[in-house]
């Protein structure tokens, strides 16, 4: 398969994995480069620069393929070290950077400077614009229906992907809901040059997670997500579990009053104990409604290689005989 995306990133296939808060470390990224997609690690679950170095070594012993590093911008009053990160992302000679949560502009000159190709992930046109204007070599449309943090637009794919392809010049991938075959040529049919999966490849036998957590995904369906924060402007997709009820219920009395503390402690550092731990009732943790096609847990191999054999059936198949 050839797409921009996969000339680009000099992939086979054009599936991206993108970054995830403990789920984006050396075994995963290094699986799904190693079978043809673009693996992408993350850089804020390393708590310092050096151990991202040292991460980045670690997948490069599983694997000779490019993969990339996420850079996630948080609403946080104490930053994490960016340009720390950002140093080791130039030093390390990573091609590729997936940024998102805030506008890269600033971090824009040393990544170029250093040859990195910079994929901005955001969720509306108007940002999508403005990240091909400052230079992003492509974007990753996130609709509505992902994992994480889906903006405040509430936009799904159906519409955001159509309306970036006829925006767009630069190539950009389908994000958000992306499981299978089905998701890749419907994507591609939208104007999209590629995909990215998140709660899609969490569960997977090499994500270095708790099985709790795979098999949460594989139990779950299309509707056991829920929105939160949305009352802080920083809306994020969860898979639904006592620790999210609590949220909604402060969110419904605080209203308006509501600060971060309110919520912090269902929120704040509970990922270590939800992916690495097993206890997946600790507290919040992204996850899209994709859950609802997720039923099983294969290798990242197979995976790809069954996304790519349906698409390419539905394509030369089912949508040849149509016409
Ligand atoms: C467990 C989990 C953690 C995530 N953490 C991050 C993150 O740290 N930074 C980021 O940019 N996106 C993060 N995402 C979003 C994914 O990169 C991706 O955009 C999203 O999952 C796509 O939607 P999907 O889950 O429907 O495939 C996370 C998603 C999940 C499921």
């Amino acid at each position: 398969m050839q797409t921009r995306i996969t000339q680009l990133f000099g992939i086979q296939f054009p599936i991206v994995q993108g970054g995830m808060h403990f789920v984006g470390k050396a075994e995963l990224a290094a699986a799904v480069s190693e079978a043809g997609g673009l693996g992408i690690l993350t850089a804020l679950t390393q708590r310092t620069p050096a151990d991202l170095a040292a991460e980045i070594d670690r997948c490069r012993a599983m694997t000779d393929k490019p993969f990339g590093v996420n850079l996630t911008f948080l609403p946080v009053v104490n930053a994490p070290d960016y340009p720390g990160y950002l140093r080791v992302i130039c030093e390390k000679g990573i091609p590729v950077v997936e940024t998102a949560g805030n506008n890269p502009v600033e971090h824009l000159p040393a990544l170029k400077a250093a040859g990195v190709k910079v994929i901005h992930k955001c969720t509306s046109i108007r940002h999508a614009l403005k990240a091909q204007d400052i230079g992003c070599d492509a974007v990753s449309v996130d609709g509505f229906e992902c994992g994480g943090h889906p903006g405040e637009d509430d936009v799904p794919g159906l519409i955001l992907l159509p309306l970036a392809a006829k925006a767009l010049s630069v190539p950009f991938i389908a994000s958000g809901g992306m499981a299978d075959g089905k998701s890749l040529v419907a994507a591609l049919a939208l104007g999209a040059d590629g995909i990215n999966l998140g709660t899609r490849f969490v569960a997977t036998q090499e994500a270095p997670v708790h099985e709790r957590v795979k098999q949460a995904i594989v139990a779950a369906g299309e509707r056991d997500t829920r929105l939160i924060m949305r009352p802080l402007r920083n809306t994020e997709r969860v898979l639904r579990n006592p620790a999210v009820d609590q949220i909604i219920d402060t969110e419904r009395a605080l209203g308006d009053r509501i600060r971060f503390e309110d919520i912090a402690e269902q929120v704040a550092g509970v990922y270590y104990r939800i992916m690495v731990d097993g206890d997946v009732d600790a507290g919040a943790w992204s996850c899209g409604m994709v859950a609802g096609l997720i039923d099983d847990v294969p290798t990242v191999r197979e995976l790809i290689d069954r996304i790519v054999a349906e698409a390419k059936s539905i394509t030369k198949e089912r949508l040849a005989s149509l016409f």
